[in-house]
């Protein structure tokens, strides 16, 4: 019985497609728009968007299983059409964020955890994928280290354990596929400094990077060009948490998947030769 991914260009979502077919499984594929679809041949491309649940119908008919997006919006009209269409799993990607005492009350935990409830409360069977820092955020850093060799980092010594897209897609595959418990809490392998992942980075490019260090204040007026304040605010937040030594390395990707998590070495080696 096929699988809906909602989000299948994503990062993350297009990694659950590719896993899906390589393990057998039906696959349906959902975008906002098909126009701009460039998935595998021959997976079923519908057009969704969370917040016009009139799209989720036609999306889910026939579909026994989701992956899906934490949507900001439309959480509660997605749970009552998945109800609907008889969906009896639902794969949530969320935020580690919400295990965090440390994130309690910033915007982004709070975001996610609001979807997390609004899916305990609508009677599905559900799983939260919970990754803490993606290491596909270090993609921020590309046009900076393309054109003047340099990242601007506040906090440089801070310490995340980022996670391989692919360690993700592999963690909500196996929650689809009902192998292995996939709600703790998710990173890659291993600690490193900011300033460390830049110079994986500068490694895997080819080119020397500098690090410009910010002061907060700089760092909250440069955030805030692309963030509103409150996500400003929750990114400054975790950075300094993390500063501090409270962002965790967890062993989750090598329990679920019995193989340790893909290292940010690897990561940085398949992003960043920069064209
Ligand atoms: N950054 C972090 O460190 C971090 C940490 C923890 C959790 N997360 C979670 O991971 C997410 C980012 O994952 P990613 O890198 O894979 O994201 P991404 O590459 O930006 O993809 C996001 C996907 O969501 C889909 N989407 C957005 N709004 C939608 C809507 N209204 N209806 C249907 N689909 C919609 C997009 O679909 P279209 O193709 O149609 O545009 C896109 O495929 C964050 O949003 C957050 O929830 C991130």
């Amino acid at each position: 019985m096929t699988t809906l991914v909602i989000g299948a260009r994503g990062n993350v979502g297009r990694r659950v497609v590719d896993q899906l077919l390589a393990a057998g499984e039906p696959v349906r594929a959902s975008v906002r728009n098909p126009a701009t679809a460039d998935l595998p041949a021959g997976v079923p491309v519908v057009a969704a968007d969370l917040t016009r649940p009139a799209t989720l119908t036609e999306a889910l008919r026939g579909v026994r299983q989701v992956f899906v997006y934490a949507p900001t919006d439309g959480a509660d009209d997605f749970a009552a059409a998945a109800r609907e269409a008889g969906v009896e799993h639902v794969v949530l990607l969320s935020s580690g964020s919400v295990l965090l005492s440390s994130a309690n009350g910033n915007l982004i935990a709070e975001e996610h955890r609001a979807v997390e409830q609004t899916m305990a409360a609508s009677g599905l069977r559900w799983t939260p994928i919970r990754p803490l820092v993606l290491a596909t955020n270090a993609l921020n850093w590309a046009d900076a280290i393309r054109d003047e060799g340099v990242v601007q980092l506040v906090h440089p010594e801070a310490k995340t354990a980022p996670i391989h897209e692919r360690d993700v897609a592999a963690v909500a595959v196996a929650a689809l596929l009902g192998h292995g418990s996939a709600d703790g809490m998710l990173t890659g392998p291993r600690l490193l400094s900011q300033r460390e992942q830049v110079e994986l980075i500068g490694a895997a490019a080819g080119v020397p990077v500098r690090i410009e260090e910010l002061s907060e204040t700089e760092a909250r007026q440069q955030f805030g060009q692309f963030e509103k304040p409150a996500v400003v605010d929750a990114i400054l937040a975790f950075i300094a948490n993390a500063a501090r030594g409270g962002s965790p390395a967890t062993d989750t990707v090598e329990r679920v998947l019995g193989r340790p998590g893909l290292g940010f070495e690897q990561w940085a080696a398949e992003h960043f030769p920069l064209a």
